[in-house]
């Protein structure tokens, strides 16, 4: 059986790979996954409040930085320091191709046009094999148009990527009225892969003390849905390579994912709450069911349930719909009409 697959440019033995996290933030960690059979490892993100307050030699209002609601926000709590800053992120990203043969993926984490985005020729120096930018982003105000967020993005890509020579991928926020336009835009722009997709952490209020509470739940597999369908409608429209995160705990998780259209799948949560060997167990599951099911490889089931593999895609998609809307009766469950 093949599980090999492409991704930034690296030919991979299989899709299982690390999302950034603190899942790789030490070497043993690092060591570890390796073992536990990663094909590559995203390293947790170094964001661009970091970069700025370490060009700027000062220390800076992180926290009070005006994305605190955001998901980079909430990473990035008073209890929860990331202690590497910009420096020891490159020392880290050193020391972690000198300690396994896996592709490391760095990550940087901006939104803002501007002096963080050199950081990524440090990264290219550091050793890195591709660059992960996570460009999460809530707009709040209202002068602020669709068109100018989206220009924005695709400036800090198209900088990003003219300034260096690693792979980009872009991991986005799945809350564009157009997605597969700002994929096109993205891509134009030099993205090699998305990332798809960001998760909200949205925070909780304290309703006694008047204060947003940080949350960080991790997912599960219910949140994969939302993946599935905007992989199933970019696969095969792009040259770009499709990563999936967000949502894949199991076997079933994976080949669904596949399925719709990814060329790797990124796991954090499952492999937070059960292990990091859970990446072996799922990768041989994935691989035993493909054997019964008499593939011959992942390239042969990738995006086998996309919309560019259905006759009528349009058709499909308002015909669930009305479907799903129409059959719903009084006493039915929820899992019966979706
Ligand atoms: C504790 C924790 C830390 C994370 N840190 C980062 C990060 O530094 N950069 C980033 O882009 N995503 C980060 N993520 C998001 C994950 O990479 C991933 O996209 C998300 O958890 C969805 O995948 P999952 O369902 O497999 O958990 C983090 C997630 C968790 C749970």
């Amino acid at each position: 059986m093949k599980l090999e697959t492409k991704y930034l440019g690296l030919t991979l033995p299989h899709p299982f790979i690390l999302g950034a996290s603190p899942l790789a933030s030490n070497l043993d960690r690092i060591r570890h996954a390796e073992d536990a059979g990663v094909a590559a490892i995203t390293l947790h993100s170094l964001f661009e409040e970091q970069v700025l307050r370490y060009e700027a030699g000062m220390e800076a209002h992180v926290y009070a930085h005006e994305d605190s609601f955001s998901e980079a926000g909430s990473y990035f709590t008073k209890d929860v320091d990331y202690h590497y800053g910009p420096e020891e992120y490159l020392t880290h990203i050193s020391r972690a191709k000198e300690a396994v043969d896996v592709p490391i993926i760095a990550s940087l984490n901006g939104t803002h046009l501007g002096g963080w985005s050199y950081f990524a020729k440090e990264i290219a120096r550091a050793g890195a094999d591709a660059l992960e930018l996570n460009l999460y982003y809530l707009p709040r105000v209202s002068d602020e148009s669709a068109e100018i967020v989206e220009s924005r993005l695709e400036e800090i890509v198209k900088s990003v990527s003219e300034s260096v020579d690693l792979p980009i991928a872009v991991k986005l926020s799945p809350f564009f009225t157009s997605l597969a336009h700002v994929a096109r835009r993205l891509e134009n722009a030099g993205a090699k892969a998305l990332v798809l997709f960001n998760r909200f952490y949205q925070p909780d209020i304290n309703i006694e003390e008047l204060e947003p509470t940080p949350t960080l739940k991790l997912s599960d597999s219910s949140e994969l849905l939302l993946r599935l369908r905007w992989l199933a409608v970019l696969f095969g429209r792009y040259q770009m390579d499709l990563a999936c995160t967000g949502g894949v705990h199991n076997r079933d998780d994976a080949l669904k994912a596949i399925m719709s259209g990814a060329d790797v799948l990124q796991l954090v949560s499952e492999l937070l709450l059960n292990g990091v060997d859970r990446i072996g167990v799922i990768r041989r599951e994935v691989e035993n069911w493909m054997e019964e099911m008499e593939y011959e490889s992942l390239a042969q089931m990738r995006g086998s349930m996309s919309y560019c593999r259905a006759p009528n895609p349009e058709a499909i998609e308002r015909g669930n719909y009305l479907r799903i809307l129409q059959s719903w009766e009084p006493g039915n469950t929820l899992t019966e009409t979706q």
